[in-house]
């Protein structure tokens, strides 16, 4: 096994760390200016915005929690289902009041549904008010186009190339759990997916940054780490890597927990199962996408397996890897699905027992394959079917969850408790979050946990000596 050279990564970090030297040129301009920035979707859009966050602090902006007193608004977008282009349409509506009451407001729409050119059309005919439109690919750019934006001189210091873009600060939401990259793009082009489109083709972080970026990290104190990618399996791919060989290297930096998301059940190699089993820092938790439990659905949706793949896969993760947790995502109502279609994900979810599941109805995406497919099943009997499902699936968090019941388990403390300030939250090792009673003082450590109440969305417990 080869070690990562980190003198190399931290050069090119420092190469790429220009944008931050020229925080002088930039004060003057944006001194006393307030940004507001909402974030909409995935994991990998909530850590884009803290890139994001800190551009703008960079620049000398100040964050504000309302919009109404924002000099800079960016919207952090989605596109993987309709309802989250509707979401920010209806937000545009008060971005508009808000720049009639100051024309000086600067209007930035960021994220993938900028990368949708006939999306981006269509938006800005109806508002034609978006200063600056950013896509996923060139976030590092936002500098240097507020500053357009606001007239004033331009300093060119960005690589214009397809590379990763190494060297990329962050104003993480959180001091104790943090977000890495380690690739970006997806290339597998499931029918129904807009990802391929927006993110763009797989690419890979060298193995040497992202084992610098959790060393320092956990040089900061941070406790957990979750790894990044639309489908991690397929990490290193282009660089002659694996993702086995990183999750061993990340294992080994000996910071206190290690995540990761998404897994594809295609190509999960036995090798990624033996590193998650060997190591105690590596969380037992994977999120393992199903979509849907019928072999002629799995092949329209071109998924690359079939239900008895995904079950000899499932339960080789159960009888290796002790206690794994293992949540996943089904799609309801792909075009044409049959009541038999659906009863087969049924099936599979009474079989597998979930710990958790994010449930969608297919939400048609212009440019998909799937859009051009044919699709009679009306909606009415795609609600009913979204809502059988979610039945059968809160059942099986619940059955899980009650396991936990009077046991003592270890929990990450990570804030206080939203719904109870008494309380404070955080997450087990399999990714369950519980609300503890317990000194605030636990907050950032990983602390000892008793259930005493185990519902389907959360556990609660008591802080245990
Ligand atoms: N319609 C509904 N759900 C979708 N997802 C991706 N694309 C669509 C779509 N067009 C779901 C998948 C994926 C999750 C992130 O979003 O289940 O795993
Ligand atoms: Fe979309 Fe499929 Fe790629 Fe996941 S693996 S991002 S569902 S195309």
């Amino acid at each position: 096994m080869h070690l990562p050279d980190l003198e190399v990564a931290k050069k090119r970090e420092k190469k790429a760390n220009n944008y931050i030297k020229l925080e002088e040129h930039y004060d003057k301009v944006f001194l006393g200016k307030k940004y507001f920035l909402r974030t909409y979707g995935c994991q990998m859009n909530v850590h884009d915005s803290e890139a994001i966050r800190s551009y703008l602090e960079a620049l000398g902006l100040e964050e504000s929690k309302d919009a109404s007193f924002a000099d800079v608004i960016v919207l952090n977008t989605c596109a993987i289902r309709e309802n989250a282009k509707d979401k920010v349409t209806g937000f545009l509506g008060k971005c508009n009041y808000l720049k009639k009451k100051n024309p000086n407001l600067k209007l930035v729409l960021a994220g993938c549904m900028a990368e949708q050119p006939d999306v981006i059309d269509e938006i800005m005919k109806n508002h034609k008010y978006i200063d600056i439109v950013i896509g996923t690919h060139n976030l590092h750019e936002l500098p240097k186009l507020l500053m357009k934006e606001f007239n004033k001189q331009v300093i060119e210091v960005y690589s214009e190339s397809d590379e990763v873009i190494e060297g990329m600060h962050y104003t993480r939401d959180s001091q104790y759990t943090a977000w890495v990259n380690i690739m970006y793009g997806c290339d597998k082009f499931c029918t129904y997916c807009i990802v391929p489109y927006t993110r763009g083709r797989e690419r890979s972080r060298k193995l040497e940054d992202i084992i610098a970026e959790v060393n320092n990290l956990k040089e900061e104190g941070y406790k957990e780490v979750t790894l990044l990618g639309q489908n991690v399996n397929a990490y290193g791919k282009d660089i002659g890597e694996t993702f086995s060989h990183l999750l061993e290297c990340v294992a080994k930096t000996n910071i206190a927990r290690v995540r990761f998301v998404t897994s594809h059940p295609w190509n999960f190699t036995d090798e990624m199962i033996d590193v998650i089993a060997k190591y105690k820092n590596i969380m037992p938790y994977i999120h393992l996408p199903i979509q849907s439990g019928s072999n002629e659905i799995l092949k329209r949706m071109n998924r690359r397996y079939t239900r008895e793949e995904y079950w000899a896969l499932f339960t080789k993760m159960k009888e290796r890897i002790p206690n794994v947790a293992i949540t996943t995502d089904i799609i309801v109502g792909f075009p044409n699905e049959t009541e038999e279609d659906f009863e087969d994900t049924l099936d599979m979810v009474n079989k597998c027992a979930f710990d958790g599941a994010y449930t969608f109805i297919y939400s048609k995406r212009e440019g998909t394959p799937a859009a051009r497919m044919e699709d009679n099943t009306p909606m009415s009997v795609k609600e009913e079917r979204l809502q059988r499902l979610n039945n059968l699936v809160n059942h099986y968090a619940n059955v899980n969850n009650q396991k936990l019941l009077n046991k003592t388990v270890e929990v990450l403390i990570l804030g206080v408790s939203e719904k109870d300030n008494t309380k404070v939250y955080g997450y087990t090792d399999t990714m369950k979050l519980v609300n503890v009673v317990g000194p605030k003082d636990i907050i950032g450590k990983i602390v000892k946990v008793q259930i005493t109440d185990a519902k389907s969305f959360s556990l609660d417990g008591e802080y245990v000596k």
